[in-house]
């Protein structure tokens, strides 16, 4: 018997939207998310509007993320944030070791364990990303790389099943509008549930996957409907209310 999933749809802002433009996207969100009825909406604004969003989606069935986090609990750490601070913001997820922070900032895969392992102690709940390169994939090397990065967390989300999310984002898709195709998605999302199974079979089970990399309207409804994917996590058209909202739309 499979169990049903229920759709996460995540925006990533990344490092864009100033405060009058962030809180208006969240509350546009917030207005609009009665038409995603039947999704989980979280959004992911930068570390400077957390707390202002949070307020502003407050009552509305929006949630909010940290784009990042340190994995330590406190101390002198500069320039960073800990779960708990993310807590106190209003944040109840975290996206954690999205390829961006593996390629520009040098995150590995220990790292990532460690945050994700930070986060779940905080309560806070992790999306984890995993992801190929262009030349991994070319290399025939995807799933060797997804489920090595997946392993890192692989414990810590089985610790803690239906808590945490895994992203699937193959980086030559992200911001480049080169989709994945349904099948090339589907495939991956399919290997990443049966390594999970191994570990234990209610976390492959109830685990949401959600896939990354150019959703957009256009192609949301393709990408959602796959098997073994549960949602979506989108960059570029979460920075559009409408798209974001229509996106999430067409997950059943
Ligand atoms: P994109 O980004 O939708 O702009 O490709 C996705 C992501 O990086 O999470």
């Amino acid at each position: 018997m499979t169990t049903q999933r229920r759709p996460l749809i995540a925006g990533n802002w990344k490092m864009n939207a100033g405060n009058a433009e962030g809180r208006e996207l969240a509350n546009a969100v917030a207005t609009g998310a009665a038409r995603a009825k039947g999704a989980d909406l979280v959004i992911a604004p930068p570390f400077t509007l957390l707390a202002k969003v949070s307020s502003d989606v407050r009552g509305s069935n929006v949630e909010v993320a940290g784009q990042n986090m340190h994995q330590a609990a406190s101390g002198a750490f500069t320039g960073e944030i800990s779960a708990e601070m993310l807590k106190d913001a209003g944040c109840s997820w975290v996206i954690l070791g999205h390829s961006e922070r593996r390629q520009y900032f040098g995150e590995t895969d220990e790292l990532v364990g460690a945050k994700t392992r930070a986060a779940f102690a905080a309560g806070l709940r992790p999306i984890v990303c995993v992801g190929e390169t262009l030349a991994e994939r070319e290399a025939g090397a995807t799933l060797e790389v997804v489920l090595r990065q997946l392993d890192a967390v692989v414990a810590d989300l089985a610790a803690h099943p239906s808590v945490g999310a895994v992203a699937y984002e193959p980086v030559w898709a992200i911001g480049t509008g080169k989709v994945a195709s349904p099948e090339q998605a589907q495939e991956v999302h399919a290997a990443i549930r049966a390594h999970l199974a191994k570990t234990s079979k209610e976390l492959a089970d109830v685990t949401r996957l959600l896939y990354g990399g150019s959703v957009k309207p256009s192609n949301a409804t393709e990408l959602l409907g796959c098997a073994d994917i549960d949602g979506a996590l989108i960059g570029g058209a979460s920075l559009s209310s409408e798209d974001f909202l229509e996106i999430a739309a067409r997950a059943r």
